[in-house]
């Protein structure tokens, strides 16, 4: 396994071993889980390259957000890439992808649809998902992937990059994955490790309430309000969740939908202490 710190370095390689051979590109912040594993076994499983990306990336960070004490763990990020077969990890310096602090203004960004940015996660979290949409575009361009793999965890930023890449005439192709959970049914992800034994216990009511959507929905409940009133109902079985928002709407558009017709996803963030959660389900898919 190589690992590449600079651009011109991996294009070197790349341009070299890549000829009539696919890339598969797993785009990561790093300190890597079972769920991020998922997606480099899909990539492994479909691509003769494999190249996870580690980088946090400050554009994608609010003021008042983690950016400064993500965690990070090269090291055992290494080993684990290594274990799983990845051929390069790709860990440049916020400075090489060309964000410099304080000058982020003067950069070209890429701007997703307001349609799909405003509402859920972009509500809280202004200029996130612009963040995402740029890095993932350099990302794309500077690898030139067949396939990249995203997890259905974050369905608002899978969705907008399925959308950037349609609309941007992209040839990659984006592959969705699906949500790895703890045995508690607790979404997996790097934020966890902020939580005490206690919080993680508490944080299993958000796929329980998800569960108990899905469960009214078979149950004949195609509503909005039916629906997140199960939802609803189920967190305020457990005290000291904070909800930030649950919301009915199509997979692929994000519009807030009344009732499920075609499709519909209903997800869901949440504070517990400091932490802030976000999972969701799909209740039905096109
Ligand atoms: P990060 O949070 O590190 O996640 C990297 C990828 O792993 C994302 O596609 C995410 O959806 C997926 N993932 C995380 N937890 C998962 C889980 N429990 N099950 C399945 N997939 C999971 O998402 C980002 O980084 C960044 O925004 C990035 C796309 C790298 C751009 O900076």
């Amino acid at each position: 396994m190589r690992l590449f710190t600079t651009v011109v370095a991996l294009r070197c390689y790349l341009e070299l071993e890549s000829k009539g051979q696919t890339v598969g590109l797993v785009p990561t912040m790093g300190a890597l889980h079972p769920g991020h594993l998922s997606l480099i076994e899909r990539a492994r499983a479909s691509n003769d390259i494999v190249v996870v990306s580690i980088f946090v990336n400050p554009l994608q960070f609010g003021p008042n957000e983690d950016l400064l004490r993500y965690p990070q763990r090269l090291e055992g990020d290494r080993l684990l890439c290594e274990q799983a077969g990845v051929n390069v990890i790709f860990a440049p310096t916020p400075e090489e992808m060309g964000i410099i602090e304080g000058t982020e203004d003067s950069l070209t960004q890429v701007g997703p649809p307001q349609s799909m940015m405003s509402g859920l996660c972009g509500r809280s979290r202004p200029g996130h998902f612009q963040g995402v949409a740029t890095i993932v575009t350099k990302l794309f361009n500077v690898v030139e992937p067949d396939r990249a793999y995203f997890g259905r965890k974050d369905a608002q930023q899978l969705a907008i990059l399925q959308r950037i890449v349609r609309d941007l005439n992209r040839t990659v192709e984006i592959v969705p994955c699906e949500i790895v959970r703890e045995a508690s049914g607790l979404a997996m992800s790097s934020r966890n490790q902020y939580l005490s034994d206690e919080e993680k216990a508490r944080a299993a009511v958000l796929y329980r309430s998800l569960q108990k959507a899905q469960k009214v929905f078979l149950g004949g409940e195609l509503t909005r309000q039916g629906i997140i009133a199960a939802v609803q109902g189920e967190l305020s079985l457990e005290p000291d969740v904070n909800l930030e928002y649950c919301e009915l709407v199509e997979p692929t558009s994000l519009e807030p939908i009344d009732s499920i017709e075609s499709a519909g996803l209903v997800a869901i963030a949440a504070r517990i202490g400091n932490t802030r959660l976000i999972d969701n389900i799909i209740l039905k898919d096109r």
